[in-house]
C-alpha cells in the first residue's frame, strides 16, 4: 500500500504517494527525474548517491523514501544558484576533479556539507571526509585539490 509524503527537494516541495519499499535514491532519479544522483552499488559502499537530508549527508540508497517525508533534501542539481555554479563545482573543473563523472555528484554533495562543518580541513581531514565515496578513475589527488580550491574560494567570500 503507498504512503502519501511531502518531501522538499532543492527548495521545491512534493507531495506524492509512494510504495515504502522505495529508495529516496529511486524516488529522485525515478519519479523526480533527477538523475544527476547517481548509484554506483548495491552495497551502499560508493557514495555516488549521496544527497543531504537536512543538511547532512547520507547515502540515498540506505534511506527510504518515506523516511524523507517532511524534511529537506539537497541534490546536485541544486547546487547551482541563478546560473552560478557552486564553489566547488568550480573548483572540481579548475582542478580537473573529475574524469567519468559518476563520481562526482556524490563528491560535491559530501564535500558541501564537510566544508560547512570544516571550512579550513588540512588534506588529511579532506581524504577523511571523502573516504567515503569511491573513484574508480581519479586516484583523488585532484579531487583533493578541488575541494582545497572551493576552500580557499569560500573562505574569500566567494
Ligand atoms: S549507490 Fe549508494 S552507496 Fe553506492
Ligand atoms: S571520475 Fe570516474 S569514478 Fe570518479
Amino acid at each position: 500500500m503507498k504512503r502519501a509524503v511531502t518531501i522538499s527537494v532543492n527548495g521545491v516541495s512534493h507531495t506524492t504517494e509512494v510504495e515504502p519499499r522505495t529508495l529516496l535514491v529511486h524516488f529522485l532519479r525515478e519519479d523526480l527525474g533527477l538523475t544527476g544522483t547517481h548509484i554506483g552499488c548495491d552495497t551502499s559502499h560508493c557514495g555516488a548517491c549521496t544527497v543531504l537530508l537536512d543538511g547532512r549527508p547520507v547515502k540515498s540508497c540506505t534511506v527510504f523514501a518515506v523516511q524523507a517525508h517532511g524534511r529537506e533534501i539537497t541534490t546536485v542539481e541544486g547546487l547551482e544558484q541563478d546560473g552560478k555554479l557552486h564553489p566547488l563545482q568550480e573548483g572540481f573543473m579548475a582542478e580537473h576533479g573529475l574524469q567519468c563523472g559518476y563520481c562526482t555528484p556524490g563528491m560535491l554533495m559530501t564535500s558541501v556539507a564537510f566544508l560547512k562543518k570544516n571550512p579550513k580541513p588540512t588534506e588529511d581531514e579532506i581524504r577523511r571526509a571523502i573516504s567515503g565515496n569511491l573513484c574508480r578513475c581519479t586516484g583523488y589527488v585532484n579531487i583533493v585539490k578541488a575541494i582545497q580550491h572551493a576552500a580557499a574560494t569560500l573562505q574569500g567570500g566567494g
